[in-house]
């Protein structure tokens, strides 16, 4: 850890007991995770482990079968209507696939939440837009442009600029770096780290990639079978004495991790 926390205190989400399944397939079995306000959590799990599942569930995207999620220390499990969209006002969220509207330019992907949450008129949703975009490293130019005509890694840098457009007081991140070249991955994770240290935002991320575990999170949480079997500060990752921990992190095919590969 390389930076520290503004105002890390209060629990921002706690999930308890969260389990869902689709169909016989039992994929959360049972997931307690807290993350304080202020703090960046960062979920390490294999692939189809259910970490994007979560994130969904918190965001009512889908409804768990049993648990309790709790954000700012109201039960959001069950909510629905103007109660959850009062809720969700509180987040941002970048999607693993982009997910960006195919008939919106680019700035109006981006000004979305300011122009139809916020009902900020269109020229002021747009430089704020703009500004974002730039944050990512995009110029004025990819403005307008419509997200069929950009490359997967300049479409993950406009979600991430959509994310966090409204400056969300809790920012989900779902595979940020993925796609991108290892230059711009660091001006992403700076960009991660500067919304929690700047804007005091609460961030819980899923990420495959360890170099950006290591930059960007203040406490790592390792998902397992459906449960959150190792959390503990990016400092302990080295010397958890997890041996699940350990075959993830060196991403090393022997261990306790089985995969479901198929030799012929
Ligand atoms: N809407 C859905 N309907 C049915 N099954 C689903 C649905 N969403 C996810 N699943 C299943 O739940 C499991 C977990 O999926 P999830 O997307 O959460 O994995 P993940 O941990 O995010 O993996 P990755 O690292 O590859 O993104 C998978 O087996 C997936 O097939
Ligand atoms: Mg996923």
């Amino acid at each position: 850890m390389n930076f520290e926390a503004k105002t890390r205190g209060w629990p921002k989400i706690e999930i308890r007991n969260l389990h869902k399944s689709f169909g016989p397939k039992k994929v959360l079995d049972g997931v307690d995770l807290d993350v304080a306000a202020g703090e960046s959590v960062v979920v390490i799990g294999g692939s189809g482990t259910g970490k994007s599942v979560m994130l969904k569930c918190i965001l009512g995207l889908l409804q768990p079968d049993r648990g309790s999620i709790k954000v700012d220390g109201e039960e959001v499990v069950g909510m629905n209507g103007s109660e959850r969209r009062r809720v969700m006002r509180k987040f941002g969220m970048l999607f693993q696939g982009a997910a960006l509207f195919d008939s919106l330019p680019v700035w109006m992907n981006v000004a979305f939440g300011l122009i139809e949450g916020r009902h900020m008129p269109r020229d002021e949703a747009k430089a704020i837009a703009l500004g974002k975009l730039a944050a990512v490293g995009l110029g004025a130019e990819v403005a307008e442009l419509y997200p069929v005509e950009l490359s997967g890694g300049m479409q993950k840098r406009v979600a991430l600029a959509r994310a966090i457009a409204t400056e969300p007081e809790i920012i989900f991140f779902d595979e940020p770096t993925t796609g991108l070249d290892p230059i711009m991955s660091d001006v992403i994770n700076e960009l991660i780290i500067k919304c929690v240290q700047d804007l005091g935002a609460t961030a819980l991320s899923i990420s495959h990639d360890m170099a950006s575990v290591r930059r960007i999170a203040h406490r790592v949480a390792m998902i397992y079978n459906g449960r959150i079997i190792w959390t503990g500060a990016v400092d302990a990752i080295d010397h958890s004495g997890n041996p699940y921990v350990d075959q993830f992190i060196h991403g090393r095919a022997e261990g306790p991790i089985q995969m479901a590969a198929a030799y012929p």
